[in-house]
């Protein structure tokens, strides 16, 4: 046991010896060090898309660290890896000509990103354009760019003051982000959402409102960015939300179910109308970066994970997945055991009905051998590994119905 750990996203105070400690993993399940059977309900933070103890990714890293475990790709440097998976991710885009800046997490992805829209429109001569319109319920990681853009106001308490020029709007109201764009749209920089809005509590778009906050923001000069660090990879039954929702940004970050999470990656493709400003004077540098942008290492990994995703269909798999798992979970609410199912494709959430404690039932799932999140007191969120089987998608609707009915 360590008390030297701080937790992420954990209270501070809670004993060492009451966390669950995981030692290994294979397909959708991960096993705990007294040898407990868990079904991963989550895809860890959902980003586990191929499953656990996948060999070939293993051998990947294994020897790409054998050639050289990392390297850095500041001018005048860069690696065949890094190249490779910026060309695949180039491919799998909706943008054309898509060029990738890699990180390594979706916190830099995000920030990554507004820095580049701003930056653009200041090399484009219009540095009054700062502004970035995002929505509530959004959840943009944690470092200061999109802890600052996103909007849900108890991960910000106590840590301001915050970034300048972030605007945060009611979520679905296309009507308030029109009548913002009318009166300062010249001085926004980007609209930034999720297609799914994942860790606010799993919120699909309504009806047309992705297109029309491209409408928006070309309207009003803007750049659109979205946040593919969930909906990416396949978990919405085609590579990416854009393609999903028919609506291409100008800016896509991602990462999570880029490596399955085997080694941290995470990334932004940048279309044409972004790229035009920052190639057109060549003296002209980028000084923005991280020590591990490029990483080999992770971009191995990253490559034997496309590689699996594609072989092995799971893009086209996450439709059955989320098909037979939320088919079940309907079943419930049908039976009066929840209040609300929302889902697109593979990503879902269940509200429970009046009185339940999410926390209670996480917990009681997790006896049961499932695993799921609670976001708040009503609601947990579901996001499988695209290889669970339907034995265990039945296994965790059983055992959620289970807990519920107790
Ligand atoms: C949409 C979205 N953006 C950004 C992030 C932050 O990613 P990371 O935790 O890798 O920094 C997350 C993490 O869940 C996310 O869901």
């Amino acid at each position: 046991m360590t008390e030297e750990l701080l937790h992420p996203y954990a209270r501070p105070t809670k004993r060492d010896d009451t966390y669950i400690r995981i030692v290994r993993g294979s397909g959708a399940h991960v096993y705990d060090d007294q040898g407990r059977d868990y079904i991963d309900g989550m895809a860890s933070l959902w980003y586990a898309n191929v499953g656990y103890g996948r060999q070939e990714i293993t051998e990947a890293v294994a020897a790409q660290m054998q050639h050289i475990a990392a390297f850095h790709c500041f001018e005048p440097f860069t690696n065949a890896p890094a190249e490779q998976i910026a060309a695949r991710v180039s491919d799998l885009v909706p943008i054309d000509d898509a060029r990738v800046f890699l990180t390594s997490s979706g916190s830099e992805a995000v920030d990554s990103a507004i820095k580049i829209a701003r930056v653009a429109h200041a090399r484009a001569g219009h540095p009054e354009r700062s502004l970035i319109v995002s929505r509530g319920r959004a959840y943009h990681g944690v470092t200061y760019g999109g802890l600052s853009a996103q909007g849900l106001p108890a991960n910000q308490e106590g840590f301001g003051p915050f970034v300048d020029g972030m605007v945060n709007l009611a979520p679905d109201d296309i009507e308030a982000m029109a009548a913002f764009m009318a009166e300062r749209g010249h001085e926004v920089a980007a609209i930034l959402t999720e297609p799914v809005q994942g860790a606010g509590g799993v919120y699909p778009p309504p009806d047309g409102y992705l297109a029309g906050l491209r409408r928006l923001a070309d309207q009003h000069g803007a750049y659109l960015i979205f946040d593919e660090v969930i909906c990416g990879f396949g978990r919405l039954g085609d590579w990416f939300g854009a393609q999903h929702f028919g609506v291409t940004p100008d800016l896509m970050t991602f990462a999570k179910a880029v490596t399955s999470g085997y080694v941290p990656l995470g990334g932004v493709a940048i279309g044409a109308r972004v790229r035009a400003p920052l190639e057109a004077d060549d003296t002209w540098m980028l000084r923005h970066g991280h020590t591990y942008s490029g990483h080999p290492t992770a971009c191995a990994a990253a490559l034997a994970n496309l590689d699996i995703i594609v072989r092995e269909d799971l893009v086209a798999r996450a439709r059955h997945v989320g098909d037979r798992l939320f088919d079940g979970f309907a079943a419930l609410e049908r039976d009066g055991l929840l209040a609300e199912v929302r889902r697109c494709v593979a990503v879902g959430a269940t509200r429970l009905a009046a009185g339940a404690d999410a926390f209670a039932v996480r917990d009681a799932l997790l006896a049961k051998g499932v695993i799921t999140r609670a976001v708040n007191n009503e609601t947990l969120t579901w996001c499988p590994p695209l290889v669970i089987t339907d034995d265990d998608i039945d296994r965790v609707v059983d055992s959620f119905a289970g807990c519920l009915s107790r």
